[in-house]
């Protein structure tokens, strides 16, 4: 085992709207392998899932999370194998998924860390059966509710949660339509993820073609973005339509205009709702357990992008906000 523990550090605030456009945030430091104290375990971690959410960590989210001051070691979803605990609920040799210093090894009283489900990797514990998979379960079935035969869209289809659920909503009997950027990312949702058909919000007219693919509008959408993809569907929304706002990654960056469609609220009866995932855990055991089983039975396929070794950390976080990634982005640290 080396004595060095290698960890991304926020280097300085961000200068510009967000941090993701700026290398420079991300600072290396290394530091001498901690000692669990009186409660407390210690990690090997194998895995960085890179989240939109990185971007709050050092923005922070007004009233939800703190950014995280210059010199602190980022925190995000990560997983690893406890190596020494002094903690009963954790033995030596578990797998955690959870929320972790970007660190090769970190301490933690083990809140915010999880048991990766029996039978189920670490990748899957963290991921599929984690916070990823669960916003798409909360979204889709808490929320949307799909019924047999509705029209449903998600926004960032190619991303981590729309992989899920457009699978997820085409198992309750919908026909799906993903949208995401570039005509391969298109290609790849019909052909490998199962969506009936993909829009391209880089090169076509998301309107126009909704008004194709769903001459009776859209039941249902699920949404990633935000802005003016968000804009186009509610132009298409059908009477009684359900939208569930899980994120908005368009604005994270780049603050845009507001929308210009808000009133087909009003005159077609619909409901929007937004859900920070946490605050659905009534839904944890329920989601787990449909996910673990719809897994099991190869009716739900995994999409991970894997990048490789610590360095690869903030090219990897970085680029989902510009597409580069198709499904979950995770960084392999080491084996566990
Ligand atoms: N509510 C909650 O509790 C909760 C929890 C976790 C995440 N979230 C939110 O859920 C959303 C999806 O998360 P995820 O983990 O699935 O993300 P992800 O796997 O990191 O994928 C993000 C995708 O968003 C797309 N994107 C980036 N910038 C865009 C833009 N300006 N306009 C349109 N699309 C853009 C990119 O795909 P393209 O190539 O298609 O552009 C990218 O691959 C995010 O908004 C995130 O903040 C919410």
């Amino acid at each position: 085992m080396s004595d060095v523990n290698r960890q991304w550090q926020v280097a300085h605030t961000p200068q510009s709207e967000g941090m993701c456009q700026e290398r420079s945030c991300f600072g290396y430091a290394e530091a001498q392998i901690p000692t669990p104290g009186e409660g407390e375990i210690l990690t090997r971690n194998t895995h960085f899932a890179c989240e939109p959410l990185v971007h709050a960590m050092v923005r922070g989210v007004p009233g939800r999370i703190d950014p995280l001051p210059a010199g602190e070691v980022l925190q995000g979803h990560a997983g690893g194998q406890v190596i020494a605990s002094n903690n009963p609920s954790y033995a030596v040799g578990d797998c955690v998924p959870g929320n972790i210093d970007w660190a090769d090894y970190a301490l933690s009283t083990g809140e915010g860390l999880t048991h990766a489900p029996d039978g189920f990797d670490l990748p899957t514990g963290m991921i599929t059966l984690g916070m990823t998979g669960l916003c798409a379960y909360i979204g889709m079935f808490g929320i949307c509710k799909p019924a047999q035969g509705d029209v449903v869209v998600v926004s960032a289809a190619a991303g981590g949660i729309g992989v899920i659920a457009g699978q997820i909503a085409k198992l309750a009997g919908a026909y799906t339509i993903g949208i995401a950027g570039g005509a391969e990312k298109c290609g790849r949702l019909t052909a490998e993820v199962g969506y009936d058909a993909a829009i391209d919000y880089k090169n076509d007219d998301v309107a126009a073609r909704l008004a194709e693919l769903a001459p009776g509008g859209v039941n249902v959408f699920f949404d990633n973005v935000g802005g003016p993809v968000l804009d186009a569907v509610l132009l298409n929304i059908a009477n009684r339509g359900r939208v569930a706002i899980c994120g908005g990654i368009s604005g994270y960056d780049n603050p845009g205009t507001g929308l210009e469609n808000l009133i087909t609220m009003a005159q077609r009866n619909v409901m929007m709702q937004g859900f920070w995932y946490s605050e659905h855990s009534y839904l944890f055991e329920e989601g787990i357990s449909c996910l673990g089983s719809w897994l099991r039975s190869g009716q739900l396929k995994e999409v991970f992008d894997m990048a490789e070794g610590f360095d690869a950390v903030p090219d990897a976080a970085r680029g989902i906000f510009s597409g580069a990634n198709m499904g979950k982005k995770l960084v392999h640290i080491a084996d566990a």
